[in-house]
């Protein structure tokens, strides 16, 4: 008898580490707290220090086999625009930023959309956030080419996968191919001519692989489609409107350069969920609930379709699920047909699901602006947690 309740207590010892590591909404103090794909965020400060998710399941884990456009991704608005980093031209940035890590370690973390804005600046194309169609020293983040390198170091590390530019373009005609070519970037470039014309599906994801067809580039300027053979977005994607006009709940109007959400006669369908003014701390609550909200929202709104690409500010940003959860959901809908990629079955037919893991933790308490950083109490539970386990091995051995 005192033997089992050795076992049983061996076997609580056992599984409390496990339980105060890794789980999205569990208290943390530092990045190493959390699983992979999550890290630590307080959301500037504004709440108790949770793990929060910065990685979607990849959806290649159910295999390669569907068409593209039964896929979704996660996808950064403003990808360039990233807090901290100042203006290649030396001068003081004054643009608002987006996002909080470089391209590279975007993509790592398994974004595959890109919304790029590129100006003709200094002899050459620019990424910039301004206004107007005119870049200016304090509004340059740096020569595009550099973004586009590091895209292309990520293709040629990462044989499998696919990456969607959106060009915000304020550049002229030649000035983009001249910038992908000089990134080393075209071979990997899908031809427009083989894009599909009329809402036919895609070539299937395997396919563009095996073909290393692994770059969508999408411009927002139609005249560049017949001169430089760069695809006009809204001919292959219907858009909901972007900024404030596209955060008012239970509504998904298309944005002016796309056809109606439910024209089906475009097979991609791009969600834009972000404020006019980019702010980390909206981000938080913006990219939980009313993201998925949202998300079904324009569901309905597309002709039952899901959103292949889901753009937000500041990605890693939620109260723990986030976009990449939106991005599983949608997942989920698109490639077997359950509410979440995570539910889907290996080979199993169309709407086969396995039984939902447990609901997730309790959401996190409500945000306390007053309150200060919670680190010191993180630590004093895992330090309580130690002294625990300590004194039950103690009273074990002792037994
Ligand atoms: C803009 O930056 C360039 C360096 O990239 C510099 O030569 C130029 O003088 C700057 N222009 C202004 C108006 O500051
Ligand atoms: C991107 O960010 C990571 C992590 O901060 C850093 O190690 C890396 O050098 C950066 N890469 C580029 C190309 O800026
Ligand atoms: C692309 O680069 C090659 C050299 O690598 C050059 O010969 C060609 O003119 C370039 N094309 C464009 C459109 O810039
Ligand atoms: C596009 O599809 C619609 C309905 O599926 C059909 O009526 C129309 O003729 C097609 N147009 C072209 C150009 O193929
Ligand atoms: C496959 O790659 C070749 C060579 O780049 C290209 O000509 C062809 O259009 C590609 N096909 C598809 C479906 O991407
Ligand atoms: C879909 O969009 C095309 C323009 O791209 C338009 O010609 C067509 O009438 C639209 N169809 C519907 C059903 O709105
Ligand atoms: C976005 O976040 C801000 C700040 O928390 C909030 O005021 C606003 O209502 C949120 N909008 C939506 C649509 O969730
Ligand atoms: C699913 O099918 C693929 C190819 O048909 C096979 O290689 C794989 O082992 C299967 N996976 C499972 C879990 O049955």
């Amino acid at each position: 008898m005192r033997l089992h309740w050795s076992l049983l207590f061996l076997s609580l010892i056992l599984a409390l580490p496990l339980r105060i590591h890794g789980t999205v909404g569990d208290r943390c103090s530092a990045d190493k707290d959390c699983g992979t794909g999550q890290h630590c965020d307080s959301c500037s400060n504004t709440r108790q220090s949770i793990c929060t998710r910065t990685s979607p399941i990849d959806p290649e884990t159910m295999g390669t086999g569907f068409a593209f456009n039964k896929y979704s991704w996660l996808t950064t608005h403003n990808s360039f625009a990233i807090s901290g980093q100042s203006s290649a031209t030396g001068s003081a940035l004054l643009s608002p930023t987006n996002q909080e890590n470089n391209v590279t370690s975007q993509l790592q973390d398994g974004v595959r959309g890109l919304m790029l804005d590129m100006y003709d600046f200094n002899n050459d194309v620019w990424l910039c956030h301004s206004y107007g169609g005119v870049c200016y020293n304090y509004t340059a983040f740096q020569p595009a080419v550099n973004t586009l390198k590091e895209i292309k170091t990520f293709l040629d590390e990462n044989q499998n996968e696919v990456v969607t530019i959106f060009i915000e373009d304020y550049t002229k005609i030649g000035s983009i191919p001249s910038i992908f070519n000089s990134s080393g970037l075209m071979k990997y470039w899908f031809p427009v001519t083989e894009m599909p014309q009329n809402g036919s599906n895609w070539p299937l994801l395997s396919d563009m692989i095996k073909n290393n067809s692994r770059l969508l580039v999408f411009t927002s300027k139609s005249a560049k489609q017949a001169a430089e053979g760069v695809a006009y977005e809204w001919n292959f994607v219907v858009e909901n409107q972007y900024g404030n006009g596209g955060m008012v709940s239970g509504q998904c109007p298309n944005r002016a350069e796309s056809s109606s959400m439910d024209n089906k006669t475009k097979s991609l369908v791009l969600m834009n969920f972000f404020p006019d003014n980019p702010s980390l701390t909206s981000a938080c609550s913006n990219n939980s609930a009313p993201l998925l909200s949202m998300l079904n929202t324009c569901h309905s709104a597309s002709a039952n379709r899901w959103a292949n690409y889901i753009a937000v500010d500041f990605y890693k940003r939620s109260d723990g699920g986030g976009a990449p959860l939106a991005t599983d959901v949608a997942n989920g809908h698109l490639v077997c047909g359950c509410d979440n990629i995570a539910y889907c079955k290996a080979n199993a037919t169309y709407g086969t699901c396995s039984i939902p893991p447990p609901p997730p933790p309790t959401p996190p308490p409500p945000p306390s602006p007053t309150s200060p950083p919670n680190a010191a109490s993180v630590f004093v539970t895992n330090k309580f947690i130690w002294f625990i386990q300590l004194t039950l091995v103690a009273v074990i051995l002792l037994s």
